[in-house]
């Protein structure tokens, strides 16, 4: 029998109702991530905490609302992008997540990247940063692009990271700024139809 092809809806699915690591015995509710298919930006947090547990969607919290207005200010809309973390569900305390669950959680990242092909994936802090590419220091590294297998990486900090450091809320959003510009280069390939208008 042919095997029924992927979607995010089936992956949400699965990961609702995960068992394969323990933080599924924790967790409130799993935080599969959410956005468009067509998203051409796809963010990437370390892990859901405790608003996202409550409610089962990815950056609802504190950290959510700083990541929300940095978006605006940058002039990139939700419909835009898709949005989730590296593990799906609440660490303990918000502790960092331990090296088994990333290596449980990131087939359905996989999945979900092989599904949306984002024109670029933001990086969003450490955890992503060393478990998507291996990398270790953030803020080093911020405000980069990275390619790696074909695909394209933007770094910056968690936004939590800004809740109280107006410095650093500075950075996140001249980073943001970039990454809008970044994309619209790699879309338009060079000219757009509104250079000309
Ligand atoms: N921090 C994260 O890394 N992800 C969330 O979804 C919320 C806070
Ligand atoms: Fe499953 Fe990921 Fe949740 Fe672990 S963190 S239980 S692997 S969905």
């Amino acid at each position: 029998m042919a095997k029924a092809p992927d979607s995010l809806e089936k992956i949400s699915a699965e990961v609702v109702g995960c068992p394969l690591c323990k933080l599924a015995r924790t967790r409130k509710n799993a935080v599969p991530g959410e956005g468009q298919l067509a998203a051409k930006i796809m963010f990437v947090g370390e892990a859901p905490g405790r608003s996202e547990d409550d409610k089962g969607r990815p950056f609802v919290g504190a950290a959510g609302k700083i990541l929300d207005e940095m978006l605006a200010k940058a002039g990139i809309q939700r419909s835009q992008v898709f949005i989730t973390n590296v593990v799906k569900c609440r660490p303990p305390n918000n502790r960092v997540p331990e090296d088994d669950e990333v290596a449980a959680c990131m087939p359905y990242l996989d999945r979900q990247i092989a599904l949306i092909r984002p024109r670029i994936i933001c990086i969003l802090g450490r955890t992503a940063y060393s478990s998507l590419l291996g990398g270790s220091s953030i803020t080093a590294n911020r405000g980069k692009v990275i390619e790696k297998a074909g695909q394209k990486y933007f770094l910056t900090i968690h936004p939590a990271a800004a809740i109280y450091n107006k410095s650093m809320l500075s950075l996140l959003e001249a980073d943001l700024k970039k990454l809008a510009k970044e994309v619209q280069k790699v879309e338009g390939g060079g000219a757009s139809l509104e250079d000309f208008m």
